[in-house]
């Protein structure tokens, strides 16, 4: 493979497309586009999200120091992408894009009723990161489409759809097709015994 350096800069993918959903102090509900998300503990169940500090959503969570992560589907690129590019300071992205949202358990921030999978997270702790934000959050309750559910207990990934993010690119993209098991396929490298 023949490589051409790019220099510093943020050209990485595949990112996940999430719609982050936060209340301000007087309850409105804004909701945000992020990819710049990931897990970052299984125990306790957590997740990192980094926010540019003149975002509506990051004054949001740091006021109520909560917020919903809602994984976006394919069929939403439209709507997420609408909601990356213009702020809760300036329009009420949820009435422009149609998208609607329920109450969730324990956090004051909903749950987008369009999205298969929704965190429900309480920010533990925030990494400053030049204009950027890293915040981390322990994720408190997981809702899914039940939908995805199949018999076997299993999860069924073709329900979730989710809109892949193609950073630097800036294209969105679909998942394709399962390729492999996790946790099992690499073995197969061992020798048989
Ligand atoms: C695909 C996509 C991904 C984005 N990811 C992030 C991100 O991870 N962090 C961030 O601060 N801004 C990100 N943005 C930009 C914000 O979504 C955008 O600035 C938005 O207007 C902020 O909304 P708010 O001011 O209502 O919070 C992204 C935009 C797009 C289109």
């Amino acid at each position: 493979m023949n490589k051409v350096r790019l220099g510093p800069c943020i050209t990485f993918f595949p990112q996940p497309t999430t719609l982050i959903s936060s209340v301000d102090a007087t309850g409105a509900v804004n909701i945000m586009t992020a990819s710049w998300a990931g897990l970052v503990s299984k125990t306790p169940p957590s997740i990192g999200i980094s926010l540019h500090h003149k975002r509506k959503s990051y004054e949001n969570i740091r006021h109520s120091g909560e917020f919903v992560v809602n994984m976006v589907p394919a069929t939403l690129a439209v709507e997420a992408d609408y909601c990356g590019v213009r702020s809760g300071y300036d329009v009420d992205k949820l009435a422009i894009s149609g998208l609607t949202t329920g109450s969730a358990d324990i956090v004051f921030a909903p749950l987008l009723n369009e999205s298969p999978l929704n965190l429900e997270c309480r920010l533990t702790l925030e990494v400053p990161l030049g204009d950027y934000r890293l915040l981390i959050a322990e994720i408190l309750e997981v809702h899914i489409d039940a939908a995805a559910q199949r018999q076997d207990g299993g999860l069924d990934a073709t329900v979730f759809n989710p809109l892949v993010y193609l950073g630097g690119l800036r294209e969105y993209w679909s998942l394709g097709e399962k390729k492999g098991q996790a946790y099992k396929d690499g073995l197969a490298l061992e020798p048989q015994k």
